[in-house]
């Protein structure tokens, strides 16, 4: 078991419950974090759900002093601290690949010096564009994607070469990686830079893939986070959710609170060691249907979602996870169901505020011709 663990990207969204998690099991936490403005404001204040048991280093992950002061004494890492938009990697590029891939790989020479007893790493369901398909044959098919030319037609669903849609089908880790975008591309040399080093110097590591996340403290300014949160920003300003698309793309949507626990577990799993393990619950919800779910719990039914009939370059149209290997290794079972998750985001919704970027965000990405 561990005793003191270093959670870098710590203050965010999933790495502040893991450590709430940490702290009710009796352990020590120490967050690395920078405290970047598009999530946590201009002022770059300490969250005040940070809970004050938490050491805060307020610290770069890609700054090799701070990532050694951070280090000193504990005995497991989680490796969080990284930039989370996909729409927004496909411009800021040179800055996506310095955080994610570079902060990982300064943050592996120290743990390659000083061998920790675990490390874990947050890898994401994007990398593996779309998730897996069958036929009408009944054959899988692993490896489909959307040409441009359709989604320029408006033609929305994967298809066979023959033209037919295909099914969309619980994806497992087998299915090859197809990376679409410079985030889903960072994700994955994360997750094989921490595998590797971890292997070569005999750090016990274990890559997460996280599907689509929600709950309390989601960054609700950040115009480039996940769509659940930027619906209920939407919402809250009493503006209708946009909708790429015609909303009928599936995802995989998991609380908060089971991802925390995951995390907890896969610590303490030697089952763990060496895997790739998927997160999410297990469930597909079309966007469309989360975008009225949300607005219900809020109180908001007489705002209708706008569909765009637009796509985002690089977008996926399905994808929803197998759960069945974290199961096994690591006896994962989500607890919380939807309607529960956002019953406890909508309580959490009340008296935040949150500034509505969506329209800045969807002019960045039109106009350099991310949309179609
Ligand atoms: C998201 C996360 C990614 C994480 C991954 C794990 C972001 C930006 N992306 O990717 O970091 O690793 O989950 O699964 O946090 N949509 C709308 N309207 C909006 C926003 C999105 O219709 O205002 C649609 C998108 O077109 C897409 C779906 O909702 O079809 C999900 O989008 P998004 O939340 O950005 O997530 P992912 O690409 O699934």
């Amino acid at each position: 078991m561990t005793n003191h663990v270093l959670i870098t990207g710590g203050a965010g969204f999933i790495g502040s419950h893991v450590a709430d998690e940490l702290l009710r099991q009796g352990v020590r936490v120490r967050a690395l974090d920078s405290l970047v403005p598009q999530v946590h404001g201009p002022d770059r204040r300490r969250p005040a759900y940070l809970d004050p048991e938490v050491e805060l280093i307020v610290g770069d992950v890609r700054d090799r002093d701070a990532v050694k002061s951070a280090l000193r004494g504990v005995d497991a890492v989680v490796h969080f601290a990284s930039a989370v938009g996909v729409g927004q990697s496909m411009y800021k590029i040179a800055e996506y690949t310095s955080i994610n891939n570079l902060g990982t790989a300064v943050l592996l020479e120290e743990l390659a010096a000083k061998p920790v007893s675990r490390l874990l790493v947050a890898s994401s369901m994007s990398v593996y564009g779309e998730g897996l398909y069958r036929a009408a044959s009944g054959a899988v098919v692993p490896g489909a994607s959307r040409p441009l030319e359709q989604l320029k037609r408006g033609d929305w669903e994967v298809r066979s070469e023959a033209g037919e849609a295909l099914v969309p089908i619980p994806t497992p880790e087998s299915k090859p990686p197809s990376l679409e975008s410079v985030y889903a591309l960072s994700k994955y040399d994360q997750e094989r830079l921490c595998l590797m080093i971890g292997r070569a110097y005999q750090i016990p590591t274990v890559a997460l893939r996280f599907f689509n996340v929600y709950g309390r403290r989601q960054a609700l300014s950040n115009p480039y986070t996940g769509v659940l949160a930027i619906f209920a920003a939407r919402l809250l300003n009493d503006r209708p959710p946009v909708i790429f698309e015609d909303g009928l793309q599936r995802r995989d949507l998991v609380s908060v609170t089971d991802v925390a626990r995951a995390c907890v577990r896969a610590l303490g799993a030697d089952a763990a060691v060496g895997q790739v393990l998927n997160i999410g619950s297990g469930r597909s919800y079309t966007v469309r249907e989360v975008a009225e779910r949300v607005r219900d719990v809020m109180g908001k039914s007489g705002i209708e979602p706008e569909i765009v009939g637009k796509a985002r370059l690089g977008d996926v149209r399905h994808c929803f996870a197998d759960i069945g290997a974290a199961q096994q290794k690591i006896g994962y079972a989500p607890r919380v169901s939807l309607e529960e998750g956002l019953r406890d985001l909508a309580d959490w919704l009340e008296g935040q505020v949150a500034k509505d970027a969506v329209a800045q965000a969807r002019a960045e990405l039109e106009s350099r011709g991310l949309t179609v």
